[in-house]
């Protein structure tokens, strides 16, 4: 007991939830299940996600949170108390925890300066967003060094802060009072947007079954895009909900959490399709110019910001717009909260496990540092847009004489989303699944969920085979994926 509270420990179960809800919510929810969900066969694309969620998600979330309490240590030190032979798939976890909030964090970046924008739009009028149009701003704004730099700094410092104050006093009293102000914002703004004329035109986007479309795109990408999408939105396979598991105590109940925590992430991802679609296909009925659902990952921020400011306009849409970028940044923070958790978390076990002080406020500020820097070559190459567009930073033409590097990562930002969403969460889920399927046997899972005072797991069978056999054949086919796309070979 008394190490458990030197590293920390969740106050309540709800606080619990409301950061592990919160790590899940975030960019993935808002910015990616919209158009994806839009470009990949809109309803089909939904009921495959759904079914990832109930044969993949809710087991590989069970097994994080489960393995997280029984060895109470971040990633790395509960791979190591596994088997020192596995130690290496926490560090690949870890390191996923680097690169994603390095990206994270400049586009964090960004949902401030939008923030920004509209406010000093209501307030002044005509300043916040440099007069400009939408396409115009973002495309000024992206190539701006200092500008993202300087936003990026001020995400990361967010993030540090919380952090810094610990696991109860700091991640979950924030949490506990950003979750539920972002569902009741995210409703305002849904009913703000299914109510605007012509919004059928989006939900039709969204809920007709496109057959056409998947057939053009093919089933097996449909299914790699959801597969990818789940697994980051749920912020599985990096370790991330094993480190926030550690801090669970023995009286919370492990099978019903990991049962809330997909279905409250789920349910916000369906509400952020419906706050964020109806709102253009309205203004695509009503005829502004510009805005379309084909904008891909343009969505949140150009689209989006024709929406209020040309759609809706006036008050009505500077108003609108400083709330609803607000709200994605709330979200977007208490995400990467929990990737900085991770990182840091590592250090502190170490010190724990000395006997020192865990130094929590010391190490995450250099951690903090660190991935500040390590997201400078995203905040400087322009998303890609290349040397002349501005860019400082830009991706070498060749690596090691492959042009198609060149082809396959056109930013850092892709770059960095390749190594973990792309490469290392898919593979630690995988390994994690396999491991605890075959080596350490669903048994353990068992022992450890019973060690609720009188609780007794329910769904036994159906988690070793999830364990055993789905997860892992669901996270090959992406990571086969994966390969098929970096190396175009083309065989789905
Ligand atoms: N789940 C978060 C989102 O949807 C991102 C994330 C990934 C957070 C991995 C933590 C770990 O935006």
């Amino acid at each position: 007991m008394e190490k458990d509270n030197k590293r920390g420990q969740w106050a309540t179960n709800i606080g619990f939830l409301m950061a592990a809800v919160g790590s899940a919510i975030g960019l993935g929810n808002i910015w990616g299940f919209p158009y994806k969900m839009g470009a990949n066969g809109g309803f089909i694309f939904l009921i495959i996600y759904l079914a990832l969620v109930s044969f993949v998600g809710f087991a590989t979330m069970l097994g994080e949170l489960t393995l997280g309490r029984k060895y109470g240590m971040g990633v790395i030190g509960t791979y190591r108390k596994i088997s020192k032979k596995y130690e290496w798939v926490g560090w690949l976890g870890w390191l996923s925890g680097f690169f994603i909030l390095a990206f994270y964090s400049v586009l964090g970046g960004f949902t401030i300066r939008y923030f920004f924008g509209f406010l000093m739009e209501l307030f002044s009028g005509g300043a916040g967003f440099g007069g400009m149009d939408s396409g115009a701003f973002f495309g000024s704004f992206i190539v701006s060094a200092p500008m993202n730099i300087l936003f990026h700094a001020l995400f990361m410092g967010a993030t540090v802060l919380i952090v810094m104050g610990g696991i109860s006093g700091g991640i979950e009293k924030f949490t506990s009072i950003a979750m539920p102000m972002l569902f009741v914002m995210m409703l305002i703004v849904v009913i703000r947007s299914v109510t605007l004329e012509g919004a059928f035109v989006g939900l039709e986007f969204m809920f007709k079954p496109d057959f056409e479309a998947l057939k053009e795109i093919g089933l097996m990408r449909v299914l790699k895009t959801a597969a990818g999408q789940m697994f980051f939105s749920l912020s599985l396979g990096m370790g991330c909900m094993i480190t926030y598991g550690s801090y669970l105590s023995k009286n919370e109940n492990l099978e019903k959490n990991a049962m809330i925590i997909p279905i409250a992430d789920t349910s916000f991802a369906l509400l952020s399709a419906l706050a964020v679609l109806p709102a253009v296909g309205a203004f695509i009925y009503q005829g502004v110019e510009g805005v379309s659902f084909g904008a891909g990952p343009g969505l949140l921020f150009v689209t989006l910001h024709r929406v209020f400011s040309v759609g809706m306009g006036g008050f009505m849409g500077n108003f609108f717009g400083a709330f609803f970028y607000f709200l994605v940044f709330i979200a977007a923070v208490t995400s990467a909260i929990s990737l900085l958790e991770v990182c840091t978390a590592y250090f502190i076990d170490k010190r724990v496990e000395k006997g020192l002080e865990p130094n929590r406020k010391k190490i995450t500020l250099i951690m903090g540092i660190i991935i500040f820097f390590l997201g400078f070559p995203v905040a400087m190459d322009g998303l890609g847009s290349g040397v002349a567009g501005g860019a400082m930073i830009d991706i070498p033409a060749t690596v090691f004489g492959m042009s198609e590097v060149r082809v396959a990562f056109d930013c850092w930002l892709d770059f960095y989303d390749m190594i973990s969403e792309g490469v290392f969460m898919p593979l630690g889920a995988m390994l994690m699944s396999l491991i605890i399927g075959w080596k350490l046997k669903t048994v353990l899972i068992k022992d450890e969920i019973e060690q609720t005072p009188g609780y007794k797991m329910k769904a036994y069978n159906f988690w070793d085979i999830c364990f055993k056999f789905i997860v892992p054949a669901a996270m090959f086919f992406v990571l086969l994926g994966q390969l098929d796309d970096f190396f175009g070979l083309g065989i789905f």
